[in-house]
Formats: C-alpha cells, structure tokens, sequence
C-alpha cells in the first residue's frame, strides 16, 4: 500500500472514492463530515431524514457520483458517540473504510483530514489501514481477486509535506508493516514455519533492516547449557533454534538495555502430555511471542528510537517423539535450578526461563517477555485484553499506558508470592506446572523466577495473537498484538 501526502480540498479529490467520518451525535456535520461542501452535505441531509445514515460506530454509507465533489463515490464511516472516542479509533475508521473499499473494485482512496489535525492523528490512521489491507488466506489458490488497496492519501486543504506530518506517516507505516510482517509469521502453517524457517524469516528481515543478527543452533544451546530449552526440543525432529537480533544504536544512552523475549514454539502438541485433537491446529500460532519481537525490532529499525534492544526469541517444536522429555522429568536449567516436569504441555515457561537467564548474561537490565503461554489467560481475559504480569509497577504502568495509546487492550493481573507454593516441587527447586487454579499467574511468576531481580514485564497473548472472528477493520487470523503496544513503548523511552 502507497501512503500519500495531498494537499487539497476534499470536493477536489478526482479520486475513485473519497472518505469521511462521522459521529452518531450529529452524523451530517462532525468529525471529517464538515468538511465536505454545501451540496454534498444536502445529500447527506437526506440520508439522516431515511434513518439511513445514523453515525453508529462502523456503519457504512456509500454514495455514487456525490454530488459536488469530483470523486466517484464517497463513503461514510460512523464514528459512534463522540464523547467515547479515543485517537486511537481514528485507525479502525480508516480500517473500516479500506475493507469496505476494496471488495468493491476501488484501488485508490483518499482519507480527509481535517484541519484541526495534528500528526499524532495521522499515524493511527495510516496503520489502521495498513493493517486492514491484509488478508489470512494466502493458501487459497482461487482467490476472489487481489483485493489490495494500492494508493491510501491522506488529503486536507491544510496538509504539507512538512516533517512533522511525513514522520507521522513512516511512523504509521513502520508500526503497520511491522505488525502485518508479525501476522504472516504466526499465520504459516506449522510444516512451512519450522525453527528453521523462522530463523531464515529472522535472518532476511535483519539483513534488511541493517539489525545484528544471530542464531544458535543446537549444540551452541548446549554449551550455554539451556536445559530447560533444550528438554522442550528433544521431542522433535526439526531442531531448534535461539535467535538473537540486537538494536544498539549509538547515540542512545548505555542503559537500559530492553530485552525481549518472544517464546517461539512453532507447533505446541502438548508432547507426551498430548493436547486434545480439537484446537490442536490453532498451536501453529504458538510463536506469536517470537513473531512479535521481530515485528518490534523491524519497527524500531525504521524509527530508530535512541534505546537499546537485544530480542531472543527460543524457537522449537514441543513433539512426542521417541526421545522426548516425559512428565517426572527433572531437568536442569541453564540458571541451575532444577524443575520437575509435572505437564509437558507446559514448555512455554521453559524456553523462556533459559532464554531470560541468557538475556540477564547478554546484559540486558530490563525484561519484557510476550508469549501464548497459557489457556487460564484466555478464561480471564477473553480474547479482547492482554495480561500483563510484573513486578516492577513503573515498567508495568509503562506498558499498560503504551497498549492503551495504541488501542491494544492490556490488563495488569496479580504477581504475589502467596502463589508460589503452588509450584513447588517435591524433588527440586520448581515444578513446571501450578495446576488450574490462578493457571496464568503461576506460568507468569515461573518465568520471573528466572527474571531474578531484574525488573522483568510478562505478557501473556494466547487469547490476543488471534481472532478467529472477523472484524470491520481487520480480518480474521492472526491480529499482531502486540507489536505496537511495544514499538509505541520503545518509541517514547528512546524520545
Ligand atoms: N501454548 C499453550 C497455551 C495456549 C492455549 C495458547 C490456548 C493459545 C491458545 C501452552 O503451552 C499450554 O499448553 N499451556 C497449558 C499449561 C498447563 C499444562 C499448565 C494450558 O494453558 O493448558
Ligand atoms: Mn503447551
Ligand atoms: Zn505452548
């Protein structure tokens, strides 16, 4: 999609469709509608009178040959109540706008700006329809048509080239390519998205993107004596990979040194503790964690935030197979605690707790991880809001304000060591699993076991990374949460 800069009223506009908003209070002249001329608005006029046009929140008007204006169609998008919208909806407007559009033959549209406007609207607009052009079905091999938008302008008659506003544009941009090249990932299929893959999918977005780019293959892991990593690993034939991407710029301050830790199982079987057949085919998302932070370091590579970033991203298989780790396994962890496998189903919490171990050595201070981690989440949260888990209540708050400007749902659930009994081991230092009670707490405090006291943020995405419903601004699938809460997040710390 080709985002374009107009400088230019919107009756104007000799484009095939030209957009505008509105709120439900007074659909014919609020938000982008008041820009439109007298004669167009008539039209609108009537279409209030009908009960056609309402202004309810994604409702959708479309008018052939608008009079006054000198595009062909014009669509409405409603806005819902003014008094409940946030900046952040302006991106689900334009979303909405560009998923009605382009099943209906249009390849050029244009987004008005009103003059009101200041940049930070400008960038939730352009990833939202970043974001909306994408769709989950590239397997299909007779396609409905190639439904892309090609060109996306943002046009206001007080619109310029100036910087500020072309910053806010790549600044969109990075955030929406990024998250979309995040959904690609977690959509592959789990015989195309191998640890091998996604090292080779890492490896081209680094060279790219001009980021350090390393990957550990198996015996390196077992020099570093990830033993908890590689327990995982030894049920499958593919063999894993530690990925590690490094953004260090030199002109940002030496600390902090974010690491982010993106669990990367590209099919979770559950192993010998086998899931059930049912959803077993959704645990090909199982890497959204890993996807997420190469969405994030290629967004970060483009916007260049004055802060230093190390992503690791543990990427194996959890398999059945002949040699893997059994429940009643005591395993090693690169760290030296000893953990019990109670479930191996549980191998999340274990890739992770060695690749924390490794981030502190790398020399990370500050740990974010993200990761598909538990079901108990999606029974709190649903799949609307993200957990968020930590200790440290400044880098929490960070996060959790960071998700909320970017329209990505986070919610602070308890860390608290009244839980932690609940994954005490009878043999060794902790169990891998806590059982059902509290299901996402315990998995969130075991990896922060590992976190030492290293200030350390957990989110939890197995209900957020995928929607299995269609929305009016996005399709189905993969929803790339939440690589914008975190580029947005590294954007302010690195000014
Ligand atoms: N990958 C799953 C969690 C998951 C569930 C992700 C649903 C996405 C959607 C994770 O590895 C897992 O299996 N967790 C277990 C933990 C249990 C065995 C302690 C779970 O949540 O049931
Ligand atoms: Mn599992
Ligand atoms: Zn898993």
């Amino acid at each position: 999609m080709n985002i374009k800069l107009q400088q230019e009223s919107p009756a104007r506009l000799a484009l095939p469709a030209v957009t505008v908003y509105c709120f439900e209070d007074d659909p014919i002249s609020s938000g982008s509608v008041d820009l439109l001329p007298e004669e167009t608005r008539a039209l609108l006029a009537e279409l209030k009178e009908s009960g056609e046009l309402k202004g309810k929140a994604y409702e959708r008007t479309l008018i052939h040959r608008p009079a006054g204006l000198a595009a062909q169609k014009l669509l409405i998008v409603g806005a819902g109540k003014k008094d409940k919208f946030k900046t952040y909806q302006l991106g689900r407007l334009a979303g909405a706008a560009v998923r009605f559009l382009r099943t209906r033959g249009v390849r050029q549209m244009a987004w008005v700006v009103s003059p009101e406007t200041g940049a930070d609207h400008i960038q939730p607009v352009v990833e939202g329809a970043i974001l909306a052009d994408y769709d989950s079905d590239p397997y299909r091999t007779e396609r409905n048509g190639d439904y892309s938008i090609g060109t996306f302008v943002l046009a206001g008659e007080s619109l310029n080239a100036s910087e500020e506003f072309n910053a806010a544009v790549e600044r969109g941009q990075a955030m929406g390519d990024a998250a979309n090249f995040a959904r690609t990932l977690v959509n592959e299929p789990a015989n195309r998205m191998t640890p091998t893959v996604l090292a080779q999918r890492a490896s081209e977005m680094a060279g790219r993107m001009g980021l350090e780019f390393q990957e550990l293959g198996e015996e390196e892991i077992r020099s570093l004596k990830m033993g908890a990593f590689l327990a995982v690993a030894q049920g499958s034939t593919e063999p894993p990979r530690l990925l590690v991407l490094r953004y260090l710029p030199q002109d940002a301050p030496e600390s902090p040194v974010i690491g982010l830790v993106g669990k990367g199982i590209t099919f979770d079987s559950g192993g010998i503790s086998l899931k059930p057949s049912q959803n077993m085919h959704e645990m090909k998302t199982d890497m959204a964690g890993g996807a997420t932070m190469l969405g994030v370091m290629q967004a970060i590579a483009q916007i260049k935030p004055k802060v230093r970033v190390i992503a690791l991203i543990p990427a194996t298989e959890n398999m059945p197979g002949a040699k893997a780790y059994r429940p009643g396994d005591v395993i090693t962890s690169m760290s030296g605690k000893t953990i019990e496998v109670l479930n191996t189903d549980a191998e999340g919490r274990l890739a992770l707790a060695d690749s924390l171990t490794y981030a502190r050595q790398l020399g990370c201070n500050v740990l974010i991880d993200a990761a598909t981690l538990t079901g108990a989440i999606v029974v709190a949260l649903g799949n609307i809001t993200t957990g968020v888990f930590g200790r440290d209540q400044e880098w929490v708050n960070r996060v959790v304000e960071s998700g909320a400007a970017t329209g990505e749902r986070m919610w602070q659930m308890p860390v608290d060591d009244e839980y932690r009994d609940l994954y005490k081991s009878s043999i060794g230092d902790l169990a891998n699993s806590g059982g059902r009670p509290g299901g996402s707490i315990t998995a969130a405090m075991f990896v922060g076991e590992f976190a030492e006291d290293t200030p350390w943020v957990h989110l939890d995405i197995a209900g957020t990374a995928w929607s299995n419903d269609e929305k009016p601004w996005l399709a189905k699938g993969p929803t790339g949460v939440p690589v914008r809460t975190l580029v947005n997040l590294l954007a302010r710390l690195g000014g």
